[in-house]
Parts: structure tokens; C-alpha cells; sequence
């Protein structure tokens, strides 16, 4: 603890400036951080599985080209989270040991099975859309390293986004089994994306710490509901439903109302017991462990090329 860095973290906090890796800051701000962008990094890494589980499925050449490029973005974007993370002085094998370990939590979300192609299109319509919502306001978040890294990657999401709404368009004008594959979709993918926005603001414990140090710009629960009025009316052009009746707009408020959201569901799948949290992290254990060689060989390597530089 030192009063007069205190004051000073403090003031640029209150200026809403930007803190760079090698200013001071509190041990908890740097704790929380870490938590966060090592959280979010890790739901890049295991986001790339369901997808991925369709690139030699996908229908046509260009839809598997746009859906490789796509998931091969989300790796890049773990990279450079894992590598913001880093700047805090955490090293990548204590996060990845934290995450093939099962000690660190990803997003909900990628628990969930992808059972058709229309899932890929609500993926990108739902899901990335989500995460622009919550990602938009951390390009502007008081960790300078973990805002500039938002920046790209916002924009990479968005034409995620705009990817799998295009991927549905095509679908709903095709048969009726195509158009009620969508719908199947969206019955089972909609709950599942809004809570990836966390719990209720009352009930979020990092939230008001959060918001106070400029990391979280939007509580939870605003950008839900965001996130729904867009979404609802998107839904309405490609002529879809959502599977809540009590999804409705309350002019009083100015948003729609919605229905109450399963927090056991959500708890049971942050917890390890949703239906894909097995496999996920067997695939992630795996990946690991297949590419064991490749790390040796390029350690090898580097230990070669210095001893050459030295000789
Ligand atoms: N899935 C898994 N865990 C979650 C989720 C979720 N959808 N939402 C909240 N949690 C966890 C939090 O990580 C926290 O756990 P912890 O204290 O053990 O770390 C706990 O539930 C309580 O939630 P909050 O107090 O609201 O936590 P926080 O302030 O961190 O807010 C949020 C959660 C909004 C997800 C925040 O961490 C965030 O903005 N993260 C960056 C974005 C991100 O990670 N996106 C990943 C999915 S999008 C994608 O990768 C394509």
C-alpha cells in the first residue's frame, strides 16, 4: 500500500484515463484483471470448439471458408487476451494450467452442443452479438492494454455477427425444414445467450468494484437489455420467435419486458455440470498435450539458435 500512488491511481481512475502495465495499482485491481481478461481469453480458446465442430460440415465452399476464417479469429483473440493478461505479470502456462486444471471459469455459453448449421448462423447472430454488446464498452475500460486489445477484436466480432445473421437470411428463404432449424436454434441458443451477461446486477459481487475502477462501463443487467431490444426486432426481419412469452415491449420503460431467466441452469453450467463442460475441457487437454512436441521443437530451437549466436 502507498497513500500517494493510491491518490494518483485514483485521480487518473476518476479522469476515466487509462492505467498502463507499468504504472502502480492495487493489488486488487490487478487480482480482478487478471480474473477477468484470463476468463475471457480462456472463452476465445474453448469458444473455437463448437464452431469448429462444423468447418468439414459446412454446406458450401464459401460458408466453410467464412466459418474457418471465424474460428480462427477466436484463437487470435485468445492470444492476444492471454498476452494483455500477461502484461499483469501472470505467465500463460499458470493460466492455461488454471484453465486444463478446471480451476478457471469460461463463459456459459460454449457448454452448450452444436446439433445443426442453423446453430453456426445463431451463433454468430446471438452469441457474437452478445459479445459485442459486452464487449463494446471494454474498448474504453481503465486497463489500457486490455482496451486497445477490445478495439480489434470488436470489430472482428462484428462481422461475426453479420456472418451468422447472413448465414440465417439465406436459410429462411430456403425450405420449410431449413426455416424450422433456425427456429430450433433459436429455442435452444436464446436463453443460454442472455445470461452470458452475468447475473443480475443485485446479484453480481464484482460489479460495484468493478464499475468503480472503470473496468465495467455497462452493468450486466443495462446490456442485457440492450442486447434483447436489439435483438428482438432483428428477429422479427428474418421472421423468427423468440421461446419467451413474456418477451414484450413496455412502453412505460421504453424495453421490452422479458420472462424470468434460469439461474440454476446458469450456475449448473458455471459450475462444470452443463451438457458440454466434459468434453470441452477433454478437447482443450488434449489439444494441449498433442502439441507438446511443437512447443519442445520450438524451444529446441531457440536454445540452437542462441548457442550459434554465442559460438
Ligand atoms: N459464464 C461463466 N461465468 C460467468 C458468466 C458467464 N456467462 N457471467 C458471470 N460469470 C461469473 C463471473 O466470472 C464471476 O465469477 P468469479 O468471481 O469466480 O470470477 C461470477 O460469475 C459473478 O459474476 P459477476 O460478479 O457479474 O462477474 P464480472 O463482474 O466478472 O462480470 C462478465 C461478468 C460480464 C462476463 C465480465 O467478466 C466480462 O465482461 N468479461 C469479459 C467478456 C467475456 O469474458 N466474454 C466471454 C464470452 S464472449 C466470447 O468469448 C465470444
Amino acid at each position: 500500500e502507498n497513500p500517494e500512488y493510491q491518490a494518483e491511481f485514483d485521480a487518473k481512475i476518476d479522469a476515466g484515463g487509462y492505467i498502463e502495465a507499468k504504472d502502480w495499482m492495487p493489488e486488487a485491481y490487478r487480482k480482478t484483471l487478471v480474473r477477468q481478461i484470463s476468463q475471457h481469453a480462456h472463452s476465445e480458446i474453448v469458444g473455437m470448439l463448437p464452431e469448429g465442430n462444423w468447418i468439414t460440415r459446412a454446406p458450401t465452399l464459401k460458408r466453410k471458408a467464412i466459418l474457418l476464417a471465424k474460428v480462427q479469429d477466436e484463437g487470435g483473440h485468445g492470444l492476444y487476451l492471454y498476452a494483455a493478461a500477461e502484461t499483469l505479470g501472470v505467465s500463460r502456462d499458470e493460466l492455461l494450467d488454471a484453465l486444463h486444471t478446471g480451476k478457471a471459469k469460461y463463459s456459459s455459453i460454449f457448454n452448450y452442443p452444436t446439433l445443426t448449421w442453423a446453430d453456426i448462423g445463431v451463433i454468430g447472430w446471438l452469441v457474437d452479438g452478445a459479445a459485442i454488446m459486452n464487449q463494446i464498452p471494454l474498448c474504453k475500460c481503465s486497463y489500457g492494454p486490455y482496451a486497445r486489445a477490445m478495439v480489434r477484436i470488436c470489430k472482428e466480432e462484428s462481422f461475426h455477427q453479420r456472418q451468422g445473421y447472413d448465414l440465417l437470411l439465406t436459410m429462411m428463404k430456403g425450405t420449410d425444414e431449413q426455416r424450422a432449424m433456425v427456429q430450433d436454434a433459436v429455442n435452444r441458443w436464446w436463453w443460454p445467450s442472455i445470461m452470458m451477461f452475468g447475473p443480475h446486477d443485485k446479484d453480481s459481487p464484482n460489479s460495484a468494484q468493478s464499475s468503480r475502477w472503470g473496468i465495467k462501463r455497462i452493468s450486466n443487467d443495462d446490456l442485457r437489455q440492450k442486447f434483447i431490444d436489439a435483438t428482438v426486432e432483428q428477429a422479427k426481419v428474418l421472421g423468427v420467435t423468440m421461446p419467451d412469452p413474456e418477451l414484450k415491449w413496455n412502453a412505460e420503460r421504453g424495453h421490452h419486458d422479458y420472462g424470468a431467466i434460469d439461474w440454476d441452469e446458469f450456475w449448473s453450467v458455471v459450475n462444470g455440470h452443463g451438457q458440454g463442460n466434459v468434453d470441452r475441457l477433454a478437447a482443450r487437454v488434449k489439444a494441449w498435450e498433442d502439441g507438446a512436441w511443437v512447443r519442445e521443437a520450438a524451444l529446441e530451437h531457440e536454445r540452437k539458435r542462441v548457442a550459434r549466436e554465442h559460438q
